[in-house]
């Protein structure tokens, strides 16, 4: 294995991609990152930030090429870029084909088409893959019926992964969060802005109702710190027969949500 172990990261430029790539820089990773803009922040913690559609196999070619070519290989994959066409108020009936497209693209093909071609590198440095999956993968909701899909089958290709390549020195792991601290929730125009006006109230009242709706016992959401922690310590290898799994971090949800 090379000294300095290089890191790929997916959908970087804020939210829980830049605190993973922040959190792998500090424990010495040389990180390789890709997003459609590349922050000052995602500057600060890269080796390599990469401007990418990864809604394209183009994209997805282009960042992980850059990492092989520029940087020698691959030790560890984090799959993090996802899409969401909704909320859909008018559930299933309302998703059309090019927003289906749209989210399995970005939330599948993307980690199928990273996966694929970072592959022969991870398996040469007996590396790790690490998918971020999301609760709704067992925990579907109507207004997020293509997402929550488009998640469990990232789930399921992560333990499919895991038992074709475990046996030739690799791991691929799942990390299934639930709400977490991201512009996803907090910023105008987000998901849960869209959430909260469905449900009549306004963004701070639907935040702060959310762990009490989640059933969470912790009484709070996560914080994209807390992802990137568990990043960090899969990818130590400080407990290295984990693999094939699923790891929930939600707050103590429970599943009749
Ligand atoms: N936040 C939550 O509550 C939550 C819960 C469960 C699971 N997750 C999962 O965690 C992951 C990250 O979510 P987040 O909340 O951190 O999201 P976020 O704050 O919206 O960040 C998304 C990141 O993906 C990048 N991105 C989006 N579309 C892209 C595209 N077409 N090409 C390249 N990059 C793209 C964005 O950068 P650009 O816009 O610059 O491209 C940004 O860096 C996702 O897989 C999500 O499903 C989140």
């Amino acid at each position: 294995m090379p000294e300095t172990r290089t890191a790929v990261v997916t959908g970087a430029s804020k939210g829980i991609g830049l605190a993973i790539a922040a959190a792998l820089r500090e424990a010495g990773y040389q990180v390789v990152a890709g997003a459609r803009t590349i922050s000052a922040e995602l500057t600060e913690v890269t080796s390599l930030a990469v401007p990418v559609d990864l809604g394209t196999a183009e994209g997805v070619d282009r960042l992980i090429e850059a990492a092989l070519t520029e940087l020698g290989g691959i030790d560890l994959l984090v799959n993090n870029v996802a899409g969401m066409s909704g909320p859909h108020v008018g559930g299933f009936l309302s998703v059309t084909d090019d927003q289906w497209r749209h989210t399995l693209e970005l939330t599948l093909m993307s980690a199928i088409r990273a996966s694929r071609a970072a592959l022969p590198s991870i398996l040469e440095r007996r590396g790790h893959i690490i998918n971020i999956g999301s609760v709704n993968a067992r925990i579907p909701a109507s207004p997020l019926v293509d997402y929550s899909a488009a998640k469990a089958a990232l789930a399921n290709l992560g333990k499919a992964l895991a038992e074709e390549f475990g046996p030739r020195g690799i791991r691929v792991n799942t990390i299934s969060p639930g709400p977490v601290r991201t512009a996803v929730w907090t910023e105008a125009g987000s998901t849960g802005d869209a959430l909260a006006t469905m449900a009549g109230v306004s963004r701070q009242e639907f935040l702060e109702a959310l762990p009490a709706a989640f059933t969470m016992s912790t009484g709070r959401i996560t914080e994209p710190a807390e992802i990137a922690a568990l990043v960090v310590f899969l990818a130590s290898g400080a407990a290295s027969n984990i693999n094939g799994s699923d790891l929930v971090i939600d707050g103590g949800t429970r599943n009749e949500v």
